[in-house]
């Protein structure tokens, strides 16, 4: 049996026991494998847009035994997903953008007894945005490091409650800064901010929000959460 990588690892922690499981974008299908081979989860929808992926996800759902709990299945998001086939539905491995059209395209989604376990690979502060301002709660995050990078593991359910927040929030999410994977992640957050805001600088371009959002950061995360690397120019 094989084990899972940081990111996965941390996915498969946070679905429930006995859930049905929909994981979208599964490509090799190791997190639905590992939960059935766990007896983790009573069934499991493996579903990516693309045939080969898919085939590599079927052959692991075969070479491990897992057929009759888990089904692949080929799905643009979750438009073949019906929504009493899945509890807990897990988006891993995609960028932030992507992960909001799939569940902006899934409104059954918004049924607070449903969870969304989320590992957006870029650009988290667009799916926070867009968990809130669509009623989504942040329930908690978890950090994880995968190929010397660090992600957030995003745990959210429907709550009806459109939510502002600051954009620090947005940036940095529900991570807790004095632990040390959240902080390693947090400083990778800042250190791109300084990039995108240099960015804007060299080309003359208006870097007034970004400066705004660096000093809100500093404020509340102390001057430590700086990379000596990452500046202003
Ligand atoms: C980088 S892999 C991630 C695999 C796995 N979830 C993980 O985290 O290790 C991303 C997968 O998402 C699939 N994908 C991309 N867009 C998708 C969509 N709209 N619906 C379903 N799957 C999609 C790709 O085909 C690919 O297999």
């Amino acid at each position: 049996m094989f084990t899972l990588d940081g990111r996965l690892a941390v996915c498969a922690s946070l679905v429930r026991k006995g859930a049905k499981l929909a994981d979208v974008g599964t490509d090799h299908a190791y997190l639905p494998v590992w939960l059935a081979k766990n007896d983790s989860i009573t069934s499991a929808i493996a579903s990516d847009i693309r045939e080969k992926p898919l085939r590599s996800g079927a052959d692991n759902i075969e070479k491990y035994g897992c057929s009759e709990i888990v089904a692949a299945r080929l799905s643009d998001g979750l438009d073949a997903v019906l929504p009493e086939e899945a509890d807990d539905i897990v988006m891993a491995g995609m960028g932030s953008e992507l992960i909001c059209n799939i569940i902006e395209r899934a409104p059954w989604l918004k049924d607070s007894d449903k969870r969304l376990i989320l590992q957006p690979m870029t650009k988290a502060h667009i799916l926070r945005k867009y968990l809130l301002d669509n009623g989504f709660e942040i329930v908690s995050e978890t950090p994880c490091a995968h190929g010397g990078k660090n992600y957030t593991v995003i745990l959210a359910r429907y709550s009806g409650i459109i939510m502002k927040a600051e954009s620090s929030f947005y940036y940095m999410g529900r991570l807790d800064p004095a632990d040390h994977l959240s902080r390693d992640y947090m400083k990778g957050v800042l250190s791109k901010i300084y990039k995108k805001r240099n960015g804007i600088s060299v080309t003359g371009g208006d870097t007034s929000e970004l400066d705004g959002v660096i000093a809100e950061i500093i404020k509340l995360y102390g001057d430590d959460i700086n990379d000596s690397s990452q500046r202003y120019l």
